[in-house]
């Protein structure tokens, strides 16, 4: 007999995340029990395609046992030692030095968390310290940008820019400002060039550092492609021109790859692909598959010094988490680099990169979708309810949530985001299986479509 009487499967436990919690009370959600391959399988039996391969992590897909092999036998060997007091454990020096190889710019170090939003946390730590370290101690704000997404706690999620987990947590904290959502197609003025928005939105953000006053800002964060902002990638020249204006005013930046990493734009990092020169990286979901909770900062050496010389000053660097370089998780990323680089997924994700956007892009002439962009395996869908005006359907319409929910009926799995569908499969998806992702997608669309007319 338990202590107490809660029913082991009462539906009301659970705290739902990013959830309408009242909404889950009355009509519930969908629990998953099994996967294979990129495909998940809910209680009911009911087999969907996961298109966002889960949270945009379930890079290899659901069912790849040598990751619960190695995880296994490294719990037999060493299940757990920490980071601390200069201890440490072999998966974490391995994992550390193989990041360092293959980061996308020199970078001197590395940090482990558990989570991506912990990676940034760390981030907004170290360009505190970094600036103290270095007498500059008044440089402390941080530039993120309108919806764009870092993670929940409450520093990660003061660099975001979304309004709706900002909303009665008291976030974001003061410090913290936010820069243009460089959504082209929805905010581009009339005639407006790709190259002359980004011009527009490097000049926004040097307008918004010069009323802060450079000399206060320490960092801008950005991800390559915004996932929470609806899987957008950046305008053309956006980031050359925004990286010019970082460097006029000496402002750090950090590459977000928590997304982009390990493959997903078709080239290692999202940094390579839009030829990013960030100060600090963090990155984590593929960084493991997603098979055990890790993320990793990567930061170049002119922090790193700084570091040094300040713990050197301090008597210690005096941050750490417990479950920062956990052996178990360690290993599972580091045969999950093995992996892609035993079957070349950057490779594969470059080939079937084409089918996927040339068949999402087929469906521009659709009359529900106005625009399509994405690159390597990650992509939106917006939706429009006049095209030439580029009049967007009224919120009560919840038109993205009525094609995501059309999609889940249809054994698909997509995300809504404002008035986008997004797309990131599992980096392991096969030209069939993209073949099965459009035609259900495209079912799902009339369907919706249809039900407008009545
Ligand atoms: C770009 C980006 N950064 C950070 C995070 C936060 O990662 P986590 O949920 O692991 O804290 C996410 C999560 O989706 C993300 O998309």
């Amino acid at each position: 007999m338990l202590a107490n009487s809660h029913d082991l499967m009462d539906r009301d436990s659970l705290i739902h995340q990013q959830t309408n919690l009242a909404d889950h009370r009355e009509n519930g959600g969908t629990i998953m029990a099994r996967g294979e391959g990129i495909w998940v399988y809910d209680e009911t039996g009911k087999k969907y395609l996961e298109a966002m391969a889960g949270l945009w992590c379930a890079s290899l897909g659901f069912s790849e046992k040598r990751l619960a092999e190695v995880a296994y036998k490294q719990m037999l060997e060493l299940p757990y030692y920490h980071t601390f007091f200069g201890k440490g454990n072999v998966q974490a020096v391995e994992l550390a030095a193989k990041l360092l190889s293959i980061a996308p710019v020199p970078m001197s170090k590395v940090l482990f968390q558990c989570s991506g939003s912990e990676a940034n946390d760390t981030a907004i730590k170290l360009v505190w310290y970094y600036h103290n370290a270095i007498g500059k101690p008044e440089k402390k704000k941080i530039i993120g940008r309108i919806r764009g997404y870092h993670g929940n706690t409450i520093a990660a999620v003061s660099v975001s820019g979304q309004p709706h987990m900002h909303t009665d947590f008291d976030a974001p904290l003061s410090l913290f400002k936010h820069t243009d959502h460089p959504h082209y197609y929805r905010f581009h003025l009339e005639g407006e060039t790709e190259e002359a928005f980004a011009t527009r939105m490097a000049e926004n953000l040097e307008k918004l550092i010069l009323a802060e006053g450079p000399e206060t800002v320490g960092a801008f964060f950005a991800e390559p492609v915004q996932g929470g902002g609806g899987a957008l990638p950046p305008p053309a020249t956006y980031f050359e021109k925004i990286q010019a204006v970082l460097k006029k005013y000496d402002i750090l930046f950090l590459a977000d790859e928590v997304i982009c990493g390990f493959g997903r734009t078709g080239e290692m990092w999202g940094s390579t692909t839009y030829g990013l020169k960030p100060d600090m990286l963090s990155c984590a979901k593929a960084l493991s598959a997603s098979y055990q909770p890790i993320s990793a900062l990567m930061i170049s050496e002119k922090i790193d010094q700084a570091l040094v010389a300040q713990s050197a000053k301090l008597g210690t660097f005096g941050h750490g988490y417990t479950y920062g370089g956990h052996p178990v998780a360690c290993a599972v990323a580091l045969e999950t680099l093995k992996i892609y680089e035993e079957r070349d997924i950057v490779g594969h994700v470059k080939r079937v990169s084409k089918p996927f956007l040339d068949g999402l892009m087929a469906l521009k002439d659709h009359p529900l979708v106005g625009d399509v962009r994405g690159i390597g395996l990650v992509a939106g869908v917006e939706l429009m309810a006049d095209k030439v005006s580029r009049t967007p359907f009224a919120p009560e319409q919840k038109i993205a949530v009525r094609v995501m929910d059309a999609c889940a009926e249809h054994g698909l799995i997509v995300r809504a985001i404002m008035d986008r569908i997004a797309f990131t499969p599992p980096l392991i998806i096969t030209e069939a299986e993209v073949e099965e992702l459009l035609v259900r997608f495209k079912k799902a669309l009339d369907q919706v479509w249809d039900g407008l007319k009545v």
